[in-house]
């Protein structure tokens, strides 16, 4: 069978089984998400993943609450489907971007960059919304869940973006087979169906996938940014260097460029400058913590491919070429349904 010939219904008719619950949950045909990516996560990608059958996600990132409620009612203009809204936990606005999401009726609200306020969990769930969390661990997977998290997301260090240290390879082992109460998603590094179909073996509800989204042609990103992943390499997607334990630095995963040599440098005369007595350390950590600022939505929206960050996931290697949202979901699909009915054969 090549890659281009449909796999038998049976072997869709699998997939949907494997699937069922994690489809189930957000209301969408597929049990996909697409993983919120600040700036890239507006209105068309959301709504085109959404039309897709898969369950597109708004990155409220910094957005101030009047913003994302017209993000919100710009996104439902472009789909009656169900789709999710990620906010970051340290957001100063959190409450009231709770009550924005619930005021718009969003089904379901995804908390992430840290463990979310209980309060934030409660209001979420009162208001009628599903709450899905990141869990960085085992005993962290069981705390949200008891805080009332609906379902978890376990996102390895291979994906784009802020990362923890652990790959997804090893927290779906120690994750999965104990964490059955909630659905759990998968994120980080994945890029075809294959991989997908042997996560939800294991025992996920499904797959969240960001990098393989950005070259949607839906998608606003700039023509440069899209071009920078379609070229990029796994091994270009790197996590941010910290050069010294007393300065400490985010690790974020992005493709190489002049901006990311220039991080190096920058740390390295920031520290100098502290040890040499001419900054405070608070100021020299808070010069470090500020180079990025701004920086994905120069690469995002101006395009400066050079300056910006780059933020990719080692998936990037498997995106190589700008399709609609509609043909990269089919493709993830049918990937599955053709391992599926691969597996048969061989067994046969
Ligand atoms: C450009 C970019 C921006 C991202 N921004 C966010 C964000 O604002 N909030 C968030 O929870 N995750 C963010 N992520 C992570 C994605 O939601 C997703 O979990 C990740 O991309 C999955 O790994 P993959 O890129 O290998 O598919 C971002 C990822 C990328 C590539």
């Amino acid at each position: 069978m090549t890659d281009n010939a449909p796999a038998p219904d049976w072997a869709y008719a699998e997939l949907d089984g494997l699937m069922a619950r994690g489809a189930a949950f957000f209301g969408s045909r597929y049990a996909l998400m697409g993983g919120a990516m600040s700036w890239v996560s507006e209105r068309h990608l959301v709504a085109a993943l959404s039309n897709a059958g898969a369950f597109g996600v708004i990155a409220c990132g910094a957005m101030e609450p009047p913003r994302l409620a017209e993000e919100i009612a710009g996104t439902q203009a472009l789909t009656s489907k169900p789709f999710g809204v990620n906010l970051i936990t340290m957001h100063p606005r959190l409450d009231q971007l709770v009550d924005v999401c619930l005021a718009a009726h969003v089904g379901h609200i995804v908390f992430a960059g840290g463990i979310p306020p209980g309060s934030a969990i409660k209001k979420a769930k009162e208001g009628g919304a599903k709450v899905v969390c990141f869990a960085p661990a085992l005993v962290l997977a069981k705390r949200l869940v008891r805080s009332g998290a609906d379902a978890l997301v376990i996102e390895g260090s291979e994906a784009g973006g802020h990362i923890g240290p652990v790959s997804l390879n090893v927290l779906a082992q120690e994750i999965l087979p104990h964490m059955t109460d909630v659905p759990v998603f998968v994120a980080g590094g994945i890029g075809r169906g294959e991989a997908i179909l042997s996560y939800l073996e294991m025992g996920a509800a499904g797959a969240q996938l960001g990098t393989r989204f950005v070259c949607a042609t839906e998608c606003i990103a700039h023509p440069a940014f899209k071009q920078a992943f379609i070229r990029g390499n796994a091994r270009d997607a790197m996590p941010t260097v910290q050069l010294d334990d007393a300065f400490q630095v985010i690790p974020v995963r992005a493709l190489q460029n002049a901006g990311t040599k220039r991080f190096l440098e920058f740390q390295a005369e920031t520290i100098r400058r502290f040890r040499a007595g001419e900054v405070e350390k608070d100021v020299a950590q808070l010069d470090i913590e500020h180079y990025w600022a701004g920086a994905l939505r120069r690469a995002v929206i101006d395009g400066d491919v050079e300056n910006g960050s780059l933020m990719a996931g080692q998936s990037v290697g498997m995106v190589t070429k700008e399709q609609p949202a509609a043909e990269i979901i089919k493709e993830l699909v049918d990937q599955a349904a053709m391992a599926i009915a691969a597996r048969r054969r061989n067994a046969a």
